[in-house]
């Protein structure tokens, strides 16, 4: 005989109080559960037999009380009663109910509440979110006066006169600039995973089973998270609360409004006042398949799991079995009940909390939200939803999705699910291996709807706007990509007739924008939510009024061929922008001559073309050409570290007692380098990690394009950095005496000698004599300050030893999202900062003074220590956020306030670093032979990379 599958409640798990990476707590399972069904021990016979009996005598209670739970006892009809027979025959009508937002005109916003005032926003851009015209895809910006009252968009056209606004209007003059509707993020943990992340507030996986349709996210909605204003700052306006991905059933999710309490036009401050639908008309859920609940649950030895894709499989079936099992009783009942009358029943309606919501999803009123990456997650999700009969609204990160619209096709309802997808954080766990930038582009091509999400706080739901950015540079066609954040994900939340456009009769969620909402850095300068501004006093940055984005078609030509070449003749550049060799040409008369990877001649250059064409030269034309020079990535794991998540593929991370030199484990060739590369990152300097966070040892410099370490110049600085982490370990418990440890190590190495040939001990005292840079991986300001205190000290200390002045510690911060607070002292001791991330929010404790920029605060970390003289460079704190080193200058360029030239931009992801580090970015000869062409600015979305060149000689050429 079968055990019953174990399902609920049986489980225990004790919480550790570290966060994995992909934001699920560690856990140690402890099994209540050994004796329930027997375990395979041949040798304890007796012990079997009698478990065995047991087990049967579990198992037949168990179908007797499941039974009667779902059939009910028919002898009891003399203990009904008339109310409650009537009361669930009430219920049968809310079973048998299709949701449905009515289209028909409201007179006012259900979450409008009395005295605010009428707004005219005067003179906005506007996208309304549907075609206007007939020609080219039929989208575009008009201008338009938008009219909001009583919480809905009352009108939108031009030149709305005075005379026609209700008595206490206020009026909102847009000068221009860009409006869109609210943004909608489809997948968020905001509120339940509230920030800085602790323990103590931690609600987004009820863990205690794998299938726990029946848990709400509501419950755990905590209003006063920060980050729902950090978010709505970057014009969110609406997000969809979801369980987090541990569970194979996480449970029900909401959508709230980012407006919480009387300061953003509510009454109080109250989850359900957050909800966009106080009516609750359709319901949501969270599912999730593939690595998450295996791992969370799979336990080799143990009686419970999921352990594999096949457990998964098993656990969802099941579930959709019950459920089965009570709608069908249910409607059985109501049936019976329609025919002999209510009153006639034997038996109360069947009800059952447990599968209550999983019911209601197989009866079409829940619209669910699954997360699988994979082909044998997606397929077998498809299988599971023909075998029970329920839609899938849409597949969360599904990164292989792009490879298998068909099977997409397959699933049950008629239309296949959309895709919610990341637009190039990728390759951080196996199932995140298979990716690709193009996924939206492909899946929209295929009639498959992307939409772009956050999964806050994986990535900071402020900028979800760049990911459908991102979408559009990928070559996403523009409506479709902005769409992705605003009516389309509306449209998946059975809310395309409340939110995401710009129409009378929307509820009035509007953000201004400072630039067009696709543009790198692009900020709202006001935020409307049920017509209420969500910003007393919004921050505007200075930037000049600019046109919207060109919508350039020719991003979704996309160019992936890779080609080597020697001898290259381009036409159309504009500008160089590599120091030393600034130029602007005159795109129309002038070429630019590479012969042997180096750039020979720019200008008309009659004679070296017409020898390069000769000799067989490749003739490239480039839409707005531009020659940047290559970017370095500082402080990432590349080349020791591919796939995040799997042990095998990485490095390995140092302990206590260990330091290494990263040249020593170098792994080259891997996707994560190729992708760095191809984005016109040609060179890493990368530290071995540390396992509690942070690096440890002895960076190396590399060039990111080569097969192998063994390649000639591939290692172009073997000793770049001594890496330190001020971290709690087991040796170390305390940041305190984390910076002691430090700080008596530096004294030693003051009094050592430096033929001492243990890496440590000969790295700190090259770092005493100020010839090797210390880099601390450090973000809290407080923390800063102790280690400006211990370089004080340690320099003091060497001058007595020496008897001489002036040897300085080169100390560099690699962090630094609190660093801004002291950034004065930061430039007095001459200590340079690397922001890895650049844009740091409060994810963590030590980084909670994040400064997140307009319009919630003037600037980020970067301005404050730009404007302060400190040396300043960007770093990534992820890996696949190197590919986009030159957007993030771009949004520093962008943002800047006017104080920070493209140059200055450029430089923070390349001269600043090398000066930090005493290294010469290499230039010895006359020649320029490291470049990247791109069409478009480097620093503007809108650009891709066509060349990239390393100073090997050849030439990457994409076609
Ligand atoms: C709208 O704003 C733009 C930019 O400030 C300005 O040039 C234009 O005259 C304004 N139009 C109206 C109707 O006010
Ligand atoms: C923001 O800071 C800059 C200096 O960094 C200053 O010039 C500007 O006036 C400030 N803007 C606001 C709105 O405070
Ligand atoms: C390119 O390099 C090859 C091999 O080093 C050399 O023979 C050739 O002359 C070079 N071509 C030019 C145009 O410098
Ligand atoms: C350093 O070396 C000198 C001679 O080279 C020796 O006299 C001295 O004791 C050494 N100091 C230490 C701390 O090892």
């Amino acid at each position: 005989m079968v055990c019953p599958p174990m399902i609920s409640n049986n489980h225990m798990y004790e919480l550790g109080n570290t966060m994995e990476k992909d934001g699920l707590p560690r856990y140690t399972p402890v099994d209540e559960n050994g004796a329930h069904c027997p375990r395979r021990r041949r040798h304890i016979r007796r012990s079997i037999f009698r478990l065995a009996i047991l087990t049967c005598l579990t198992y037949t209670l168990y179908i007797h009380w499941t039974w009667e739970r779902i059939y009910g006892r028919p002898d009891v009809k003399e203990t009904l009663t008339t109310d409650k027979l009537r009361t669930d025959y009430e219920t049968c009508g809310r079973l048998r109910t299709v949701p449905k937002i009515s289209k028909s005109a409201r007179e006012r916003n259900a979450r409008y509440v009395d005295g605010h005032s009428a707004v005219l926003i005067r003179n906005a851009t506007t996208w309304t979110g549907e075609p206007i015209h007939k020609s080219d895809d039929g989208y575009s910006w008009v201008q338009a006066d938008v009219l909001m009252e009583y919480g809905l968009i009352k009108r939108v056209e031009p030149g709305i006169s005075e005379s026609e606004l209700p008595s206490d209007c206020e009026i909102y003059e847009a000068n221009g600039r860009q409006l869109t509707s609210g943004i909608v993020d489809m997948h968020s943990h905001v509120t339940v995973d509230p920030l800085p992340s602790l323990r103590g507030w931690s609600d987004d996986n009820e863990l205690s089973s794998d299938i726990t349709p029946y848990v709400r996210s509501l419950d755990g909605i905590n209003p006063l998270d920060h980050q729902l204003q950090v978010i709505k700052s970057g014009g969110v306006t609406t997000s969809l609360i979801l369980p987090g991905s541990g569970n194979n059933m996480g449970g029900e999710a909401y959508v709230v409004k980012h407006a919480v309490g009387k300061s953003d036009g509510r009454s109080e401050i109250s989850a359900e006042d957050m909800l966009v639908d106080p009516d609750k008309t359709w319901r949501y859920m969270k599912m999730a398949c593939g690595e998450n609940p295996k791992s969370v649950y799979g336990r080799l030895g143990r009686d419970f799991g999921p352990f594999s894709r096949l457990g998964e499989a098993w656990y969802f079936r099941h579930a959709f079995e019950q459920a089965t099992a009570l709608v069908s009783a249910q409607d059985d009942w109501c049936n019976a009940a329609d025919t002999i009358g209510v009153e006639n029943m034997q038996t109360y309606l069947p009800q059952d909390l447990q599968w209550e919501s999983l019911g209601a999803l197989l009866r079409g009123q829940v619209l669910l939200n699954t997360h699988c990456y994979t082909i044998p997650d997606l397929e077998a999700f498809v299988r599971h939803s023909n075998e029970f009969k329920f839609r899938i609204q849409a597949f969360h990160h599904a990164h292989q999705m792009y490879l298998v619209p068909e099977i997409l096709k397959r699933a049950y309802g008629g239309r296949p699910p959309a895709a919610a997808l990341f637009a190039d954080n990728m390759y951080y766990k196996a199932e995140a291996y298979v990716a690709s930038e193009q996924a939206g582009k492909i899946l929209f091509e295929n009639g498959i709807t992307p939409v772009y999400v956050s999964d806050n706080p994986v990535l900071n739901a402020q900028h979800v706007v760049f990911e459908a950015a991102k979408a559009y540079r990928n070559g996403l066609p523009y409506h479709v990509a902005l769409a992705g954040v605003t009516s389309a994900s509306a449209e998946l939340l059975g809310l395309g007739e409340r939110i995401g456009k710009v129409k009378p009769g929307f509820d009035a969620d509007i953000v201004v924008w400072d630039s067009d909402p696709l543009r790198v850095g692009a900020a709202p300068a006001q935020v409307w939510i049920d017509g209420t501004p969500q910003f007393e006093e919004p921050v505007e940055l200075n930037k000049p009024t600019s046109k919207p984005l060109e919508r350039g078609t020719w991003l979704q030509d996309v160019k992936e061929t890779m080609s080597e070449q020697r001898d290259v003749v381009i036409s159309g550049v504009l500008r160089i922008l590599v120091p030393g060799y600034e130029e602007t040409l005159d795109a129309k008369a002038s070429v630019v001559v590479i012969r042997n990877g180096s750039i020979i001649c720019t200008g008309s250059c009659k004679t070296e073309s017409a020898s390069a064409q000769d000799e067989g030269a490749e003739i490239i034309e480039l839409h707005d050409g531009h020659i940047a020079p290559p970017l370095v990535a500082f402080a990432s794991t590349l080349g020791l570290a591919e796939i995040e998540a799997e042990p095998d593929t990485v490095d390995g991370a140092n302990n206590d007692d260990m330091t290494s030199r990263a040249v020593d484990g170098l792994a080259l060739d891997t996707k994560g380098l190729k992708t760095a590369f191809s984005h016109g990152i040609t060179k890493a300097i990368s530290a071995p990690v540390f396992k509690y966070g942070g690096y440890k040892g002895v960076s190396a410099g590399f060039l990111t394009g080569a097969m192998h370490a063994h390649e000639q110049a591939v290692v172009w600085q073997d000793e770049a950095a001594y890496h330190y982490p001020i971290a709690k370990t087991d040796k170390t418990p305390s940041f305190s005496a984390a910076v002691g440890q430090l700080k008596s190590k530096l004294l030693k190495a003051v009094k050592s000698n430096e033929t001492n040939t243990l890496t440590e001990e000969r790295s700190l005292k090259q770092v005493v004599l100020g010839k090797m840079p210390l880099a601390v991986t450090v973000h809290s300001a407080d923390l800063i300050a102790s280690l400006l205190r211990l370089k004080a000290e340690v320099e003091a200390a060497m001058e007595r030893e020496t008897m001489r002045d002036g040897t300085a510690i080169r100390m560099i911060i690699v962090g630094g999202a609190e660093s801004w607070i002291i950034a004065d002292a930061l430039a007095k001791a001459n200590v340079g900062v690397v922001l890895a991330p650049f844009l740091a929010f409060a994810e963590s404790w030590d980084q909670r003074r994040s400064l997140t920029g307009a319009p919630l605060t003037n600037g980020t970390a970067i301005d404050v220590l730009h404007t302060a003289g400190v040396r300043v460079a960007i770093g990534t704190s992820e890996d696949w956020q190197t590919r986009n080193l030159y957007l993030a200058a771009g949004i520093a360029h962008a943002n800047g306030n006017g104080d920070i030239s493209e140059k200055e931009a450029l430089a923070f992801v390349s001269t600043n670093i090398y000066d930090m580090l005493g290294l010469r970015a290499k230039h010895s000869s006359q020649v320029l032979d490291e470049y990247v062409v791109f069409e478009g600015s480097p620093l503007e979305i809108d650009s891709r990379v066509r060349m990239v060149a390393d100073g090997s000689g050849k030439v990457a050429l994409w076609t």
